[in-house]
């Protein structure tokens, strides 16, 4: 038997993925997930599932059962805009929530929890390409500060309480299984309208830059930082590490992208969105020198994802 993890999230699009490295590389999986948006069908083959709010009483009872090595935590209210319409449902799941996960991994002397936070909200608009970890954080949405606040308790519950984390801060994640039918999810969604024949909607100039990073390449980041050896200097970034390629790719140069892979589709261009970041691209060496390095490339990565929209679509 190898050692035991906890994904939470396990039924959604990146928790899903990192379940399945963790199986390939032999660790004892269970996914465990409250399905508000995830999918059964999504939990890793190999995983056992259990359906929790992660909020519930419940939960540290499972814990103490379970004896996990690992808690990996990816549960989490995930929308910007939720966050903005809603502060308090987003703290509720990311805080509260958070803390439920960690006071449980506490009394159950969790041997690591591997927390989910994110490079594209925790520094807010950046002076100058690529960030890395050491900068000032300057979240500008609710969900933003719930991510910055949980990478702080993290801190609390590894300085105070002896229990040792990591945080990964994500760039723009990408792949099978991300939700084309929602708001966020720029390659999902114009994956999903480049196959239908829809035009792929551009606001502003398109020339607004992110960091996408392949999620195979982020679940992999996952195994390092489950098994890493910690150097503690004594600063919240000691343990966090930027998940992400470094690379700054423009809206116009995905577009360009998807129509080579999709075929001809239009493009319309609609009036920039208030309050979206005009660039960004996260500093990974950091977790480059662990290792680790992105091994997808974006047009591989996307030609990977287009082929799953169009099989989930009914017309691969
Ligand atoms: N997708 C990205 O580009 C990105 C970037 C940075 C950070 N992240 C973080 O990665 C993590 C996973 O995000 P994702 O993109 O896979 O989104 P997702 O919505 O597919 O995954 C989140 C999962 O959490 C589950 N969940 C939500 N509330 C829950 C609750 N109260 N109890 C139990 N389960 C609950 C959902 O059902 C879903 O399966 C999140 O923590 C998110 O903040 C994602």
């Amino acid at each position: 038997m190898g050692p035991k993890v906890l994904v939470t999230g396990g039924a959604g699009f990146i928790g899903s993925h990192v379940s399945e490295a963790y199986l390939a590389e032999g660790w004892e999986v269970t996914a465990l997930d409250d399905l508000s948006s995830g999918r059964r069908e999504n939990v890793a083959e190999g995983a056992e599932f259990v359906e929790m709010d992660i909020r519930s009483p419940e939960l540290p009872e499972l814990l103490r059962r379970r004896r996990f090595d690992v808690v990996n935590h990816h549960a989490a209210q995930v929308d910007v805009r939720v966050s903005v319409g809603s502060p308090r449902d987003d703290a509720s799941i990311n805080v509260d929530g958070l803390l439920n996960v960690l006071e449980a991994c506490r009394r159950s002397r969790v041997e690591r929890v591997v927390y989910v936070s994110s490079g594209g909200v925790v520094y807010g608009e950046p002076d100058d390409l690529p960030i890395e970890e050491t900068r000032g954080k300057a979240p500008v949405s609710p969900y933003g500060v719930t991510k910055l606040a949980g990478e702080l308790y993290l801190d609390y519950y590894r300085v105070v309480q002896g229990m040792p984390s990591v945080s990964l801060r994500y760039s723009n994640v990408y792949g099978p299984r991300q939700n084309p039918h929602g708001e966020a999810g720029v390659v999902a969604i114009f994956s999903r309208r480049a196959m239908h024949g829809q035009p792929l909607i551009v606001y502003g100039d398109g020339e607004q830059t992110r960091d996408y990073v392949y999620v195979k390449d982020v679940a992999r980041a996952n195994l390092v930082a489950s098994t890493l050896e910690l150097e503690d200097t004594g600063t919240l970034d000691d343990f966090a590490f930027n998940v992400g390629t470094g690379i700054e790719t423009s809206v116009n140069d995905l577009v360009g992208r998807i129509i080579e892979i999709s075929g001809h589709v239009e493009v319309e261009r609609q009036e920039a969105r208030t309050g979206e970041l005009l660039r960004s691209a996260l500093d990974v060496r950091k977790l480059k020198s662990t290792g680790w390095s992105p091994e997808h490339s974006l047009t591989e990565g996307l030609s990977e994802t287009y082929a799953w929209v169009a099989a989930a679509e009914g017309s691969a």
